[in-house]
């Protein structure tokens, strides 16, 4: 018998109230069943919200430092269970777990930054240009949030939300991946071990269609903060806006690494393999183009292909294993059939290209890690995102061509040069057209006390991470102190 989850709503351990389940399955092994978890729906998204709105009243007035002492106590937990939670991770969406660990690795480095940030939260003091009068700007919480995750990084994505939105003083309804709800569950279990009080978070399990929808309608959600496709974060983007909802998007990627001729090969070597390959490519940072300058292509494309070709593809729970499966069925399909679209554009497939179906894959979504050589801009898979092990390969002939060729795309999320030079690193910097860029590193690797976010149709301007992200989860006020002890006019009795 699979283990029965359920949805956590005003304190209370609780079923979908249409009493519906479905299951959470290993895409390792796709007929081990980890667990069912509640098919909710609308009713279950109104009772969470309203659990959030009352407690919100109460959590605004816990001091800020309070609210971080919780997020402290939240990142002891995880370190705790650290082991655990990678392996739970690894059989619910199949990342290998060295991976797994980083990804509650970037939790717990999360919730110490939100510890700390408790005790800042800083505003600014504003001289007045008036006598005997005090200005200044605080940061006060907006209300209740819905926070929308993708199951690529089941931990990591949740706590860039959630532990700033709580820190400033929000409450939270949570609706995770429906291919990685036991994280997000064992993320709530810590958040209420830590001390979050009832009502201040809440999760409710089921698809994106009904539970996320309805947070996205709903008349009382305040704030929604959504990591997925950019399709998806375009229509949260409309729907939204008819009850003006502030809206923090993080969607897709079609990131490229350039290697220049002056490049430390071998290095470029390992930043492309672990930025293509890893996490089976499904990383909206994951480097799915690589821009290789013509005096080295023949050369750095062999050396890619024949790494590749020896990537171990299993079971993420082996330590032997490089890379693991896709998520689930349709998201291999994708990759296969982009694979396909690749060949007939007239890509020429050099590495992989096939469903795995060696000793122990059959019964797992593997992909072969796959490269395509002599991609042109113009081809789908040089603009697409594939969100696979596929990585597309195209020629250049100089830094300019490199820089255009790499902002030739809707997306603008991570970047990468290898140079040597300092002249082509800075330009780069400079010119490609991405939130972020890597120097001599993978277009993967984002550190959880930096801004993460990105340009173009890979956001709507904000930033996860670091202090930016504060700036999303809390409203300006504005205060002015008057103690003249007389009416003073502002812009008339200082002229
Ligand atoms: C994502 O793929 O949505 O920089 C997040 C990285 C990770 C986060 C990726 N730290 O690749």
């Amino acid at each position: 018998m699979s283990k029965k989850f359920q949805n956590y709503v005003s304190g209370t351990w609780v079923d979908a109230k249409s009493g519906k389940v479905f299951e959470n399955r290993n895409p390792a092994h796709w007929d081990t069943v980890l667990g069912t978890f509640p098919l909710s729906g609308k009713e279950d998204v109104d009772e969470a919200v309203r659990a959030a709105r009352r407690a919100f009243e109460s959590w605004r007035l816990v001091p800020a430092p309070k609210r971080g002492d919780i997020m402290r106590a939240v990142g002891d937990i995880m370190t705790r269970r650290k082991e655990e939670l990678a392996l739970q991770m690894t059989r619910e969406m199949g990342k290998v777990l060295l991976e797994t660990r980083g990804d509650v690795q970037e939790g717990i480095d999360t919730a110490y930054y939100a510890a700390s940030e408790g005790r800042r939260l800083f505003g600014h003091t504003v001289p007045s240009e008036l006598p005997n009068k005090f200005n200044m700007a605080v940061r006060m919480p907006v209300g209740v949030a819905a926070i929308i995750t993708p199951w690529n990084f089941p931990m990591a994505i949740p706590t860039w939300k959630i532990f700033p939105a709580l820190v400033s003083g929000n409450t939270v309804v949570f609706k995770p991946a429906s291919d990685t709800p036991a994280t997000a569950t064992a993320l709530v279990e810590i958040l209420v071990e830590a001390g979050v009080p009832p009502g201040v978070v809440n999760i409710v399990h089921g698809g994106g269609s009904e539970v996320g929808m309805a947070l996205v309608e709903h008349p009382d959600i305040d704030l929604i903060s959504f990591t997925g496709s950019t399709s998806v974060g375009k229509k949260i983007s409309e729907v939204a806006s008819k009850t003006l909802k502030r809206v923090s998007l993080e969607l897709g990627g079609k990131n490229a690494q350039i290697v220049m001729d002056d490049a430390n090969l071998d290095l470029a070597l390992e930043g492309v393999l672990w930025g293509a390959f890893g996490t089976t490519g499904q990383r909206c940072t994951a480097t799915s183009r690589l821009i290789i300058h013509e005096p080295v292509y023949d050369k750095f494309l062999s050396m890619v292909v024949d790494k590749s070709k020896k990537m171990r593809l299993g079971d993420g729970s082996d330590e032997g294993v490089d890379v693991g499966p896709c998520v689930n069925e349709n998201q291999r399909k994708t990759v296969d059939s982009y694979v396909q679209i690749g060949r007939s554009e007239g890509a020429k497939v050099v590495a992989g290209g096939t469903i795995a179906s060696g000793n122990g894959l059959s019964k797992g979504w593997f992909y072969e890690p796959t490269v395509l050589a002599d991609v042109t801009q113009e081809m789908r898979v040089a603009k697409e995102e594939i969100f696979g092990p596929v990585l597309s390969v195209i020629k250049v002939r100089s830094l300019d061509e490199a820089i255009a060729v790499s902002n030739n795309t809707m997306y603008g999320l991570s970047s990468s040069i290898y140079t040597q030079d300092i002249n082509n690193a800075y330009r780069a910097i400079r010119d490609l057209k991405a939130g972020i860029t890597y120097v001599n590193a993978p277009t993967i690797g984002a550190e959880a006390h930096m801004p993460f976010g990105g340009v173009k149709e890979t956001g709507n301007g904000h930033r996860e991470g670091g202090w930016t992200v504060y700036d999303f989860f809390t409203e300006w006020k504005t205060v002015y102190v008057d103690y003249s002890g007389k009416l003073q006019r502002a812009q008339i009795d200082n002229s």
